[in-house]
């Protein structure tokens, strides 16, 4: 009896050496080593306890359950989200998986998916705000919660600065009470009138082209992507009463809140260059049913100018917007998303000589297969801000180069 419990027990402990302390084959990936890393890299932003995305991606359990469906969707370029790209480089968090690193990723699978050591949940973000206490806090005064069921759509609403008349915008950050549902918010300053008082309530519909209503869109927020900071020594003054939020919601199958809150820090820096706006696009498209065209804008700057971010504005009829500079792709949609817009901000500015050109071209497919207007007869399309209509718009923000 004795014997055989001894066994038993050696047996066991044998067992628990040689599986504990034996290591990966040679050079076989493990989530300890390789594929952890690159999930906080790539996919934390977003696949949190709370976060936008339906499940958390943080602990080995949670990533080796979906592992065959992380690795389709990673090769297909559709997780993690990164709808643009520039010629300076990718503008989510993270970027796509490169090439290497989707082999990693295949030969992990096919070694059986192994954690290696043991490993800790990846910790979920903090309820602060990114960039710390903020210099004022703006919130609509009233947010109706999302319903359940029906088309997305969009929804402006016009916060109050005139106690902050004056002061100097440096970065801007924005926090939602439900990022399943709020999925990405246009910021711009709103023309006298816009803040009419029931209008500034509740919001008003706005279609997706907050540029219709304000030529001084400054800037953009989505879930999982990088906090809004205008370069060192840059930043914008702000010379209106209202500051228009465009929020855009997607239903999610069960009652969200709607609300949302934004954060501004000033600059106190009296020599920073003023950050501008300026905006090329039209609503006046007139495209045939079932065809295709291609439409572009352009601008000219005259002096030499540093390009900060590039906020674009399109609709359902649109499939791919494409933003160039002589010799460089500025913005690079792989595949316009009204639903899927991200934020497109460069790391550094990028200098434009006096004179460059910048061409914004937008492909419109007006067609029944590609459209995603919900359309099953094909009708011609008409410019204006309604949605069953299209709209095309890039608002470049910059400013002028020492
Ligand atoms: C910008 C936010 C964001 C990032 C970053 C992101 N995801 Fe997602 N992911 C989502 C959302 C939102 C969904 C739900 C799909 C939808 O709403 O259309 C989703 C869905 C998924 C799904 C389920 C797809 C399906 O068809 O059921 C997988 C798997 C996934 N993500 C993996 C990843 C991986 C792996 C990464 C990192 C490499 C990543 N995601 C990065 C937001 C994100």
């Amino acid at each position: 009896m004795q014997a055989r419990t001894w066994i038993g027990f050696a047996t066991a402990l044998s067992l628990f050496l040689c599986c504990a302390f034996v290591s990966p084959k040679d050079g076989e990936p493990t989530y300890a080593a390789d594929i952890r890393p690159l999930i906080a890299e790539k996919c934390l932003s977003c696949h949190v306890e709370g976060g936008m995305a339906p499940f958390p991606l943080q602990s080995f359990e949670q990533v080796k359950k979906r592992a065959r469906l992380v690795w389709t969707m990673a090769l297909s370029l559709k997780m993690p989200v990164c709808n643009a790209s520039s010629d300076a480089g990718e503008f989510c968090i993270g970027g796509p998986f490169t090439d290497e690193q989707l082999v990693l990723f295949q030969r992990w699978l096919a070694a059986g998916a192994p954690e290696g050591v043991a490993t800790e949940p990846l910790p979920s973000p903090g309820k602060e705000w990114r960039l710390g206490a903020p210099d004022a806090v703006l919130r609509p005064v009233e947010a109706a919660p999302i319903e359940p069921e029906g088309r997305p759509f969009w929804r402006t609403f016009v916060l109050d600065l005139k106690p902050y008349k004056g002061k100097r915008i440096r970065a801007f950050d924005v926090r939602v009470e439900s990022p399943q549902v709020l999925r990405q918010a246009t910021l711009g300053f709103a023309p006298d009138g816009l803040a009419g008082a029931n209008r500034g309530r509740a919001g008003f519909p706005t279609y997706g082209t907050l540029s219709h209503y304000t030529s001084r869109v400054f800037g953009s927020w989505a879930p999982g992507y990088p906090v809004w900071q205008f370069p060192r020594g840059a930043s914008l003054p702000i010379a209106a009463d209202g500051l228009a939020v465009q929020a855009f919601y997607l239903q999610r199958g069960r009652t969200e809140p709607g609300g949302f809150e934004v954060a501004l820090y000033f600059s106190r820096d009296e020599g920073d260059r003023e950050v501008k706006t300026v905006q090329t696009g039209s609503m006046d498209i007139q495209v045939s049913a079932g065809s295709t065209v291609e439409l572009s804008y352009q601008h000219q700057f005259p002096g030499t100018v540093d390009l900060i971010a590039i906020v674009p504005e399109a609709r359902f009829y649109c499939s791919d917007i494409l933003v160039t500079a002589p010799g460089f792709r500025l913005l690079d949609t792989r595949k316009w998303e009204p639903y899927w817009v991200g934020v497109f901000r460069y790391r550094e500015p990028i200098r434009l000589a006096a004179g460059s050109e910048v061409s914004a071209r937008f492909t419109i497919e007006n067609d029944i297969h590609a459209s995603r207007n919900e359309v099953t007869v094909p009708r011609p399309v008409s410019g204006g801000y309604r949605e069953a209509q299209e709209a095309n718009y890039v608002n470049l923000v910059y400013c002028d180069a020492r």
